[in-house]
């Protein structure tokens, strides 16, 4: 079934509607069965571990609807140098934010930065920018409109975001190449720059596509939105204002399918695995704060608030996240589909994730790996500490921050619910009173007093910057995966990357961060963090010689430059 094309043979089984998720899967492992034999047949595997890997797929190529300036994209040297130009001109203009960045302002140099990349897009987009309705929303984030020939249908929407993280000053003179110079070693195929990888090349990609689109004569049915935040690496506050924006315009539940930054492609020994992320952990930062009685410290009581505090935190600690393997963490079929063809080697971990039914060794093996076992768990760490100002006065008051990035399958509610529980039991041994406090800036009305306060004072349990775990995106059986698919093997199956005996495979995948994407849900269900650009393996994003390849850039043009024609001409949804 997943080994569909476009032709008419085929067409029924990829027009029909999407199911609910648990039903597409269970569905899938019986079609897989056949189809996955075939491709392990291929590959030289062993096709007794087959029915495990239910979402690792190699798919058939998607005919391209619209392929015009594609060759061009793929293999003309002068059209690559051009959007490298291009590319390197955006990370030339330092759109830097900070966690502390003021208010949008034309009168701000930070914010003149964004505006300066306003009219150097506009210069290296003409087309688009006669053709296309632009409007900023949210102090500088931009939302481009193609229209749609029938209004009917819901929009695409392609995300990324403008701004980038800041270069530390004192980290300049480890760079390569200077982090705003966007220089191109020729040799490497490589762009250096703070943006050559998140999300620069989204953007230019994204702009890109529906210029030359545009300039070849496509005429989308369906509209096609660009909604480009401006401080995503801090607040995500022009996300939301975008987002907002869209659903007032659009409605709720408007949009056909939303692509923003996130997974890529990898390649390992001539196969491809593209990773389209299909949801994100939730999030909450936990102020814990202690009020005690002042006094000097040479009558001290047994326990100051430090002492008491760190009890908290010592219990905190020991009470360790569990690692539970849920059968729809997408993480499972991304570890299942890169062990099995390779990708990630570890032999204890391949043994547990293919071949033993066993879900509890299976979570023993993941924990004896950190990057891998956050993915099934709440994650908590105790990040920044303050109290006391001097040795003869007692700490009046001490407090600890807790980052939590909270399980796909749990909830803010069930996260503060359990550190309220240590906050309880300290509470209690030392006869201390508790109040709530949601938000950063809560108010003292909008205390919740959980123990009144005693003589020996009280806990401030503060929530903050709460998110819920993101709702998982739909795979197997929707349409919308089968043309990211589709799209995803026509472009890797091209001389440009593997040629047409490549295997390409597809396979949800989720990351530990968050992105733009958790101001939009009110939008559609079919969220998926994949722009189908090659990943560049040591791309350095955040930090010190932060690059991009060349081959990276084509790859993420010629992806959207056919996967916008592909919704258009393969979608059967409104
Ligand atoms: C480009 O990369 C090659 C290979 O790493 C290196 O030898 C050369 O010095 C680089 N060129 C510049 C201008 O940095
Ligand atoms: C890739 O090829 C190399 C060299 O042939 C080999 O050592 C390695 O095991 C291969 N990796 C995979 C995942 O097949
Ligand atoms: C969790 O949810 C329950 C039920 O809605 C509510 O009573 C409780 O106050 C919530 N806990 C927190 C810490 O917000
Ligand atoms: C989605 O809609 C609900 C109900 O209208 C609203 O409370 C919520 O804030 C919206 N979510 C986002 C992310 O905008
Ligand atoms: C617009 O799309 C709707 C939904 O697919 C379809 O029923 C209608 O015929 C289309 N209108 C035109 C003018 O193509
Ligand atoms: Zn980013």
């Amino acid at each position: 079934m997943s080994d569909y094309q476009a032709t008419g043979e085929n067409r029924t089984i990829f027009q029909r509607k999407n199911k609910a998720i648990s039903l597409a899967l269970k569905i899938a492992v019986l079609v897989i069965l056949t189809l996955v034999s075939l491709t392990v047949y291929k590959l030289g595997f062993d096709s007794e571990n087959e029915v495990i890997c239910t979402e690792c797929d190699s798919y058939g190529a998607l005919e391209p609807a619209f392929t015009s300036s594609l060759d061009k994209i793929l293999y003309n040297r002068e059209y690559k140098q051009s959007i490298i130009d291009k590319l390197a001109g955006a990370i030339q203009i330092p759109t830097e934010i900070f966690d502390d960045s003021p208010e949008p302002s034309p009168d701000v140099q930070l914010w003149q930065n964004f505006q300066k990349l306003h009219d150097y897009l506009e210069q290296q987009f003409p087309e688009l920018y006669a053709e296309v309705d632009v409007e900023k929303v949210g102090g500088y984030g931009l939302l481009y409109t193609w229209k749609g020939l029938n209004s009917t249908l819901k929009p695409l929407v392609l995300m990324a975001h403008q701004d980038v993280v800041p270069v530390e000053p004192s980290t300049v003179d480890l760079w390569t190449h200077p982090p705003f110079s966007g220089f191109y070693n020729e040799t490497e195929d490589l762009i250096y720059g703070r943006g050559a990888c998140d999300t620069k090349p989204l953007v230019i990609s994204h702009l890109e596509a529906v210029e030359l689109l545009i300039k070849d004569g496509f005429k989308p049915q369906r509209t096609v939105l660009i909604s480009l935040g401006c401080d995503e690496e801090a607040a995500g506050a022009c996300a939301a204002k975008l987002a907002e924006h869209i659903e007032k315009k659009y409605g709720r539940d408007s949009v056909y399918a939303i692509l923003d930054e996130g997974g890529g492609v990898l390649e390992e020994n001539g196969s491809y695995f593209a990773l389209p992320m299909t949801a994100e952990k939730g999030y909450l930062d936990a102020e814990i704060t202690l009020f005690t009685p002042g006094g000097h410290s040479s009558v001290p009581p047994d326990h100051t608030s430090i002492g008491i505090l760190s009890e908290f935190m010592v219990d905190l600690e020991k009470d360790i996240y569990e690692t539970h393997v849920g059968e729809h963490n997408p993480a499972l079929d991304m570890l299942k589909c890169l062990t099995k063809f390779g990708a990630i080697k570890n032999k204890d971990l391949e043994r547990h994730l293919l071949n033993s039914a066993s879900k509890k060794k299976l979570a023993e093996a993941l924990d004896a790996e950190p990057v891998y076992k956050y993915l099934f768990k709440t994650s908590q760490a105790l990040d920044i500490i303050s109290g006391g100002i001097k040795a003869n006065a007692l700490p009046e008051s001490v407090s600890v921050l807790l980052n939590n990035r909270i399980d796909i399958q749990s909830s803010v509610n069930e996260t503060a619910e359990r550190i309220l529980g240590h906050i309880r039991a300290t509470a209690d041994k030392f006869d201390l009173g508790i109040e709530i406090m949601i938000g950063r800036d809560a108010k003292e009305g909008e205390v919740q007093v959980i123990k009144p306060t005693t003589p020996n004072g009280h806990f401030i349990f503060k929530l903050m910057d709460p998110l819920e775990p993101a709702p998982v995106s739909p795979t197997l059986g929707s349409e919308i995966w089968k043309i990211l698919a589709g799209t995803t093997v026509s472009t890797y199956k091209t001389k440009a990357f593997g040629g047409k005996h490549s295997d390409v495979y597809l396979t949800p995948g989720m990351g530990g961060g968050n992105t733009d994407t958790k101001s939009y849900w009110n939008l559609t269900k079919n969220i998926y963090r994949y722009g189908g650009a090659l990943a560049l393996p040591g791309s350095n994003e955040h930090t010190v010689d932060e690059k991009n390849s060349g081959a990276s850039l084509v790859s993420g043009v010629a992806f959207m430059y056919q996967f916008i024609p592909n919704v258009d001409i393969y979608s059967t949804e409104a």
